[in-house]
């Protein structure tokens, strides 16, 4: 059971000529498992979440889902790095969007809406707008809209790329504890080395150019975890390994030679 790529290759049409965004990437993701992207400005993440929610086609290659065929698509919901809300909705209707989808009747998913709401500690800021909120507050909202939709597969892009370092730690956290809560299958995509590490079951490293994967790891850390499991020398040790395999990509983008 669960989730795989098969040799995805996607290029496209620019006027530039054609780009080869992702090249031959194979990667399986188990059920309720936990699995982190990391890699490159360009490497091809953003294009790979599209293609696994069926927002663009692979130009080869295929996607299975419980070994059914992709023609029977995982249910996905998507986490941006911003703008996910709908801003003329208030967090109440923006929460309870994902239930609609399902076709649950209003009465009811406003109720199961506030209900999730309270529990995390939302319950005064139901009938706000988005902007209204912090940006730590609107992604805890946009986190919650995805897994109220009850997704086969959550994907996450950078969902806390814009905030500051110090509330993307609390938001780590606290994803960690809905997850644990809600178990679901998750592929979160992030620049941050260290909050794949302290996220992941796994942590894919992706090279670009074409976009494919080097190394697939697991992290060995016990759950649940803590931001005090960053310490772990086990940390430290995957941390420098994943560093090293994308260091020369990282310097050869500014063009520093070493
Ligand atoms: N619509 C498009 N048309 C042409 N080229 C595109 C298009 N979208 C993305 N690309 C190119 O495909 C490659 C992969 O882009 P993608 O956005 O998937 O990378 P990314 O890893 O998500 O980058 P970032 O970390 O900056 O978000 C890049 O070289 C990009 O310029
Ligand atoms: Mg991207």
């Amino acid at each position: 059971m669960g989730f795989q790529c098969i040799q995805l290759s996607k290029k496209y049409s620019s006027r530039q000529g054609e780009v080869t965004a992702l090249q031959a990437v194979d990667f399986l993701v188990g059920e309720e498992e936990f699995v982190c992207i990391v890699g490159p400005s360009g490497c091809g993440k953003t294009t790979l979440l599209k293609i696994i929610a069926g927002l663009l086609r692979p130009s080869t290659g295929q996607i299975f889902y419980n070994h059914a065929p992709i023609n029977s698509q995982p249910r996905t919901a998507m986490v941006f790095q911003d703008q996910g809300l709908f801003p003329w909705m208030t967090v109440l209707d923006n929460v309870a969007f994902g239930l609609e989808m399902q076709g649950v009747g209003r009465e009811e998913r406003r109720s199961q809406a506030e209900n999730f709401l309270s529990k995390v500690g939302l319950a005064n800021f139901i009938h706000s707008y988005p902007h209204e909120l912090s940006g730590g507050m609107r992604q805890r909202v946009a986190i919650l809209r995805a897994f109220l939709a009850n997704p086969q597969i959550l994907l996450m892009d950078e969902p806390f790329g814009a905030l500051d370092s110090q509330t993307r730690l609390v938001m780590q956290e606290e994803l960690l504890r809905i997850w644990k809560e809600h178990r679901k299958t998750v592929i979160y995509v992030t620049h941050d080395i260290e909050e794949a590490i302290l996220l992941g079951d796994r942590v894919l490293v992706m090279s670009g150019r074409p976009g494919h994967i080097r190394m697939d790891i697991p992290i060995p850390l016990e759950r649940p975890r803590h931001l005090a499991n960053r310490d772990h020398p086990d940390v430290a040790e995957i941390r420098w390994q994943i560093w090293k395999m994308l260091e020369d990509e990282v310097r050869k983008e500014l063009r520093i030679l070493v």
